[in-house]
């Protein structure tokens, strides 16, 4: 079975937990995706969906579901999301698709999270996938040494890069741009993510923590729950 495949049966895991009435956070990126479509197809009554992003919202719209904003609808449900990686204690790291900022946003706005993912995802210590940080693009550069100071103070020698893509540089939703660190290894998530907002210039990190409720793991035949 692909990744593809776990993530689809970790999307439609997820989707089992939405009821008739509730409003619902929908997550971005191949995994949420899925949790959308199967969303959608179950045709439920009076959902009211908050996307976090753009491309989320064309897809949800394509689908039928009914969009609402975090302005119109403040007390989400429930939200479910993808995520980079998956360490202990549900720790995350998010925004691999530059969608971080309404992603936590949303994810703080709900009384329940569940992030989906395929096996791979899964891992002892976050850090191997490269921590996204949204950053204003005024000063951008001056924003980029003071996240390397705050990364050597962690002991992580690798300077953060800024994302490009074929046409220049990439632009979240809110027109930020985005910093990827390189960690390796996050030894105290914690205390990095404390340090990563006190920069002025970073308007957020992808390290998701004590946020995430359930995790549902697509395996090839199966889906495990973590919690
Ligand atoms: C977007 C995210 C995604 O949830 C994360 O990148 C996982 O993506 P995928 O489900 O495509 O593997 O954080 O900002």
């Amino acid at each position: 079975m692909s990744a593809d495949d776990q993530k689809r049966l970790a999307g439609e895991a997820a989707a089992q937990h939405v009821e008739a009435g509730m409003i619902v956070g929908l997550g971005t990126g191949s995994t949420a995706a899925w949790f959308v479509k199967a969303l959608a197809a179950r045709n439920l009554s009076g959902l009211r969906c908050v996307p976090t992003s753009e491309k989320t919202a064309d897809l949800a719209r394509e689908l039928g579901l009914t969009l609402s904003t975090l302005e119109d609808t403040p007390r989400i449900d429930l939200t479910v999301d993808g995520a980079d990686e998956i360490g202990p204690g549900l720790a995350l790291i998010k925004g691999g698709g530059a969608a971080l900022l309404r992603e936590k946003l949303v994810w703080e706005a709900s009384a329940r999270c569940i992030v989906i993912a395929d096996a791979a995802k899964v891992v002892p210590v976050l850090g191997t996938f490269p921590l996204p940080i949204e950053v204003v693009a005024f000063g951008h550069k001056t924003t980029g040494n003071r996240i390397a100071d705050v990364l050597a103070d962690h002991d992580i020698a690798a300077p953060a890069r800024v994302r490009q893509a074929d046409r220049g540089l990439v632009r979240t939703d809110g027109g930020n741009l985005i910093y990827d660190a390189a960690c390796k290894a996050i030894t105290d998530p914690a205390r990095l993510a404390d340090d990563l907002k006190l920069i002025t210039g970073v308007v957020e990190h992808g390290l998701f923590l004590d946020l995430a409720d359930l995790a549902i793991i697509g395996h090839d035949d199966d889906v495990e729950t973590i919690t």
